[in-house]
């Protein structure tokens, strides 16, 4: 098979809208998501439960077409794809978790029939198939269940075995929607052990949505999505806020309780190397 050339940025998203729903019923999940992964790069995605994590997920994986803004995904734009060339991109090239596991196998499929499934849009050849289906399922701890029906395992096995089915094809990027939820710390670890490995030998670029801040902490990146914006980011143990192209920026939930509640009148004073933010003072803000 022709080898296709890596993008330098795995996802370029500019704008993205998600807006569910028909007239008069919409549900805005995403307002204008700004975000570049450049190839080989491993980013959490963060923030409470609604603020459009999953959806963002979704839209990547080309499993919804985004209502306004532009999708680059492997050096596609999935704006334009229809249905069959999303379906052949995530054959090819993304490998998703989806939030409930289930979702994600066969379920009439063994444990192993399923890692194979997933490998053949590739054509390794049975045996190469096999090699790589055991050393995924060892990995994981699931050789035992190996021959079991993926409907029959525990939550935490199918969760273990998504991952492993994800990652069968050698994807240039992994999408995974909370892939530890279901899991004690030990096999957390052997999930995030396995998704690193990925990243360091394959340069599999990863996105990754997660509660579990430990989760979080071993991906390079946190991007923390609130109320359907990009709100921080996180880079080396430090956390940034982020302007978005309409100026916007999110401040941290403990000022907006303490110092600056919503409607706070404020002023923006610029120094030497950013900005520093004042409230009006009672005689400035004329409803105080
Ligand atoms: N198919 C849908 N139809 C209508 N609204 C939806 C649909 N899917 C999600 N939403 C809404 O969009 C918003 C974002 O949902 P999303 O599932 O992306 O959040 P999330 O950050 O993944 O949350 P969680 O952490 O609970 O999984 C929520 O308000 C949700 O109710
Ligand atoms: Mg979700």
């Amino acid at each position: 098979m022709a080898v296709r050339e890596r993008a330098e940025d795995t996802v370029r998203c500019e704008g993205l809208v998600q807006v569910y729903g028909t007239l008069g019923q919409e549900v805005t999940a995403l307002r204008g998501i700004d975000l570049t992964v450049p190839a080989g790069d491993t980013v959490a995605l963060l923030g409470p439960s609604g603020a459009g994590k999953s959806t963002l997920l979704w839209l990547l994986a080309g499993l919804l077409k985004p209502t306004a803004g532009r999708l680059e995904v492997c050096g596609r734009r999935v704006n334009d794809l229809n249905r069959r060339s999303a379906a052949d991109l995530r054959l090819h090239d993304v490998g998703v978790v989806l939030q409930n596991p289930g979702r994600n196998l066969l379920a009439n499929e063994t444990a192993a029939g399923n890692v194979m499934f997933a490998q053949r849009p590739a054509h390794p050849g049975r045996a190469a198939s096999r090699r790589r289906t055991d050393e995924l399922l060892e990995a994981m701890g699931l050789g035992r269940v190996a021959h079991r029906q993926a409907g029959r395992l525990s939550g935490g096995e199918q969760q273990r075995l998504a991952v492993a089915v994800a990652l069968a094809n050698r994807p240039q990027l992994l999408l995974a929607d909370e892939p530890t939820s279901q899991l004690d710390r030990t096999s957390a670890s052997t999930v995030i052990d396995l998704i690193r490995s990925a990243n360091e030998s394959e340069g599999t670029t990863v996105v990754m949505v997660t509660h579990d801040p430990v989760v979080g902490n071993s991906l390079r990146r946190t991007i923390t999505i609130r109320d359907g914006r990009v709100g921080a980011e996180g880079q080396a143990g430090q956390e940034y806020l982020v302007v978005s192209r309409d100026g916007s920026v999110q401040l941290p939930s403990e000022v907006l309780e303490t110092t600056l509640p919503p409607g706070t009148l404020i002023r923006a004073v610029p120094t030497a190397d950013g900005v520093q933010l004042h409230r009006a003072r009672p005689e400035e803000d004329e409803r105080a």
